[in-house]
């Protein structure tokens, strides 16, 4: 069975998911290995209710990308642990090229929104202020500029009259916990294959 790591920031549902997901048999791989740049990050618990080896790894001194050292750090322990796909699961850092030329089309990313639309930080804030009347998820592969690889897959949602940041992130997220595993799986099964800017989808 191929081996994933999965680096995460924040509540770690995307995880959970993926984590679920393996548990089931509905996702043909070992999540080997889960770090995290935040102490205490809710994807420690998860991955210790699964039994998933996982660790709090410290990034360095900058705020949004890892220390050249904690990144040589992350990669170092991926690879130990026979990562061959590294899946970003709300890992709020940007990854350098020494770390993506490791694992070359092998680096996932899911972002809450229809990219190219409101890239960065509360995706779902950017939709909701700008008026959109749909938004969604985006799982993509990732390469050095900041959420602009090979599309893989996208979910739409609606947004609503009355939604919140909240109700709208929460609907987005949904979507994201089912795509993800659909995305993962997809590679699992050697269906994937970046094309230039393109991601060709195997039958
Ligand atoms: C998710 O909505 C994910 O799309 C987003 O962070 C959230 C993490 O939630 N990622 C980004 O914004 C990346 N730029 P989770 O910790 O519950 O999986």
């Amino acid at each position: 069975m191929k081996r994933i790591g999965v680096l995460g920031s924040g509540k770690g549902s995307n995880f959970g998911a993926l984590a679920e997901a393996a548990r089931e048999g509905k996702l043909p791989v070992k999540i080997a290995l889960a770090l995290t740049d935040v102490p205490g990050a809710g994807i420690l618990d998860l991955a210790a209710k699964y039994r998933i080896p996982a660790d709090y790894v410290p990034p360095g001194a900058f705020r949004t990308k890892l220390s050249p050292e904690a990144e040589r750090e992350y990669a170092r322990r991926l690879k130990e642990a026979g990562v061959e796909l590294v899946a970003l699961a709300g890992f709020m850092r940007m990854l350098k090229p020494p770390f993506l030329e490791a694992f070359p089309d092998a680096v996932m990313n899911i972002h809450p929104s229809l990219l190219p639309a409101f890239p960065g930080l509360e995706s779902w804030k950017q939709a909701l202020d700008y008026g959109v009347r749909f938004a969604g998820c985006t799982v993509h592969f990732v390469t050095p500029e900041m959420d602009a690889g090979p599309i893989i897959a996208q979910a739409v949602v609606p947004v609503l009259p009355h939604d919140t940041p909240y109700t709208l992130h929460a609907r987005i997220q949904a979507q994201e916990h089912k795509l993800y595993v659909e995305c993962v799986k997809l590679w699992a099964e050697g269906r994937l294959r970046v094309e230039g800017r393109t991601v060709a989808v195997s039958a």
